[in-house]
C-alpha cells in the first residue's frame, strides 16, 4: 500500500515497543505527548491526510483511530502496571516488623504489674485504721440470708430489705443465700466469735467486695467494697462514733475536707447517721458526680441497736458499741477526683498507670 499511511504498522509497532520501555509513572507523564499526543507520529500522519480525497480520507482516518486506540490502550496497561508496582513499593516500605516495635518500645526491663487503684486504696484505709489501734478482720462474700438480713435486724418482708437491692444465690431453698450487700454480715461472725471465745472487747475493720443489683452510675457499682467498722466495749457513745470518723476522713483525705453527719435509718444501728464528706471532685461547690450537692455520701453508721447484740448473745446492758460502713472505691474516687467511678472497672491502660 502507498500513500501517507503505509508505515503505520511500523510506526504504531515502534510506539508500542517505546511504552514498554517506560519505567515509572513519571516518565509515562513525560513522554506521553509524543506518544499519543499532539508530538506524536499518529498526530503528523493524520495532518498529511489533508491532501486525499474524501472516501481515502475517510478510510484512512478510522485507521489511524484505530491506530491511536491501540498505542492508548497499551499506554493505559503501562499506567495501571506501574501505579500497582508503586503500591507494592509503597506498602513494603511501610511493613511494620511486630517483633521489631516490640523490642524497640518495651524498655530494657519489662514493666512489672502492679496492684489496681481499689486493692491500694483498701491497703491505705487498713493502714490508717491499724494505726488507730483497729484489728484488720475478713469475712465471706456469700452469705445465708441470717447474717445478711436477719442477725442484723431485718426479718424477712422487712420493708428495710428494699434498702438493699439483693443478688440471690441459686443453692437451697430460693432466697436463703445470697452476695453480701454490705459488709455488716461480717459484724455477726466477728461477734459470734467473741462470744464463743470469750473475747469481747471488739476493735475491727472489715474490707472486702459485696453486690448489689444497682445500675452501674458516676456513683456506684454492681460489684464495690466497702469498709466495716465494729467497736464493742463497755461505756462507748455516739461522741467516739463521731471522733473515729472524723480522725479517719482527715487522715485519709487531708484536713481540709469537711465531714458532716446526718440522721438516717438503718435497722441495726440506732441512732444512725450518714456520714459525707466535702465532693473532692468540685470541692463543694457542686457538680453531676455530687448530684450538684457538694457532698458526697462515704457511708453509713450509728450506735449498735441492742436487738443485734442479743442476737449474738451479748448482754447490752453491759455493752455497746458502734459500727460504720463506707465504700472503699467512693474513697478511692475521691481521693483521686475520678468524675466518674465506671473508670475503675473499665481496664483502659492509660487509667491504670496513673495508679502505679
Ligand atoms: N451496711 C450499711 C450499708 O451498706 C452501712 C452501715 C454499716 C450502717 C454499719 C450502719 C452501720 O448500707
Amino acid at each position: 500500500m502507498t500513500g501517507p499511511l503505509e508505515n503505520l504498522d511500523a510506526v504504531v509497532n515502534g510506539l508500542l515497543g517505546e511504552v514498554d520501555t517506560i519505567a515509572s509513572i513519571e516518565e509515562l507523564d513525560a513522554r506521553e505527548p509524543a506518544l499519543a499526543g499532539r508530538r506524536s507520529p499518529l498526530a503528523a500522519l493524520q495532518k498529511s491526510l489533508g491532501g486525499l480525497d474524501p472516501d481515502a480520507r475517510r478510510d484512512a482516518g478510522a485507521r489511524l483511530q484505530a491506530a491511536r486506540a491501540r498505542v492508548e490502550a497499551a499506554i493505559g496497561d503501562c499506567r495501571r502496571r506501574l501505579a500497582a508496582a508503586e503500591r507494592d513499593r509503597l506498602l513494603e516500605a511501610d511493613r511494620l516488623d511486630l517483633g521489631d516495635v516490640v523490642t524497640s518500645t518495651v524498655p530494657d526491663t519489662l514493666r512489672a504489674g502492679h496492684p489496681g487503684l481499689v486493692a491500694r486504696t483498701q491497703a491505705e484505709l487498713e493502714d490508717v485504721f491499724v494505726a488507730m489501734g483497729f484489728r484488720v478482720a475478713e469475712g465471706p462474700e456469700v452469705e445465708s440470708d441470717w447474717y445478711n438480713f436477719e442477725a442484723l435486724n431485718i426479718p424477712p418482708a422487712h420493708p428495710a430489705r428494699g434498702m438493699w437491692d439483693t443478688f440471690y444465690v441459686d443453692l437451697g431453698e430460693p432466697e436463703t443465700v445470697v452476695l453480701r450487700t454490705h459488709t455488716s454480715p461480717t459484724q455477726v461472725h466477728l461477734m459470734e466469735t467473741a462470744v464463743r471465745d470469750g473475747s469481747l472487747p471488739i476493735h475491727s475493720v472489715m474490707p472486702g467486695r459485696c453486690y448489689r443489683r444497682d445500675t452501674p452510675d458516676a456513683r456506684h457499682l454492681a460489684a464495690f467494697h466497702q469498709v466495716e467498722g465494729l467497736v464493742v466495749d463497755r461505756g462507748i457513745t455516739f461522741a467516739d462514733l463521731a471522733g473515729v470518723i472524723e480522725t479517719f476522713t482527715r487522715a485519709y483525705f487531708g484536713t481540709d475536707v469537711e465531714t458532716r453527719l446526718r440522721p438516717s435509718y438503718f435497722p441495726f444501728t440506732e441512732p444512725s447517721a450518714e456520714f459525707e464528706i466535702t465532693c473532692q471532685i468540685c470541692h463543694g461547690t457542686g457538680c453531676r458526680t455530687c448530684s450538684h450537692t457538694g457532698w458526697i455520701e462515704l457511708g453509713g453508721c450509728g450506735m449498735l441497736d441492742p436487738a443485734v447484740l442479743e442476737a449474738v448473745g451479748i448482754d447490752p446492758d453491759e455493752w455497746s458499741g458502734f459500727a460504720f460502713g463506707f465504700g472503699i472505691d467512693r474513697c478511692a474516687q475521691m481521693r483521686h477526683e475520678i468524675a466518674d467511678m465506671r473508670a475503675l472497672t473499665e481496664n483502659d491502660a492509660r487509667f491504670l498507670e496513673q495508679f502505679s
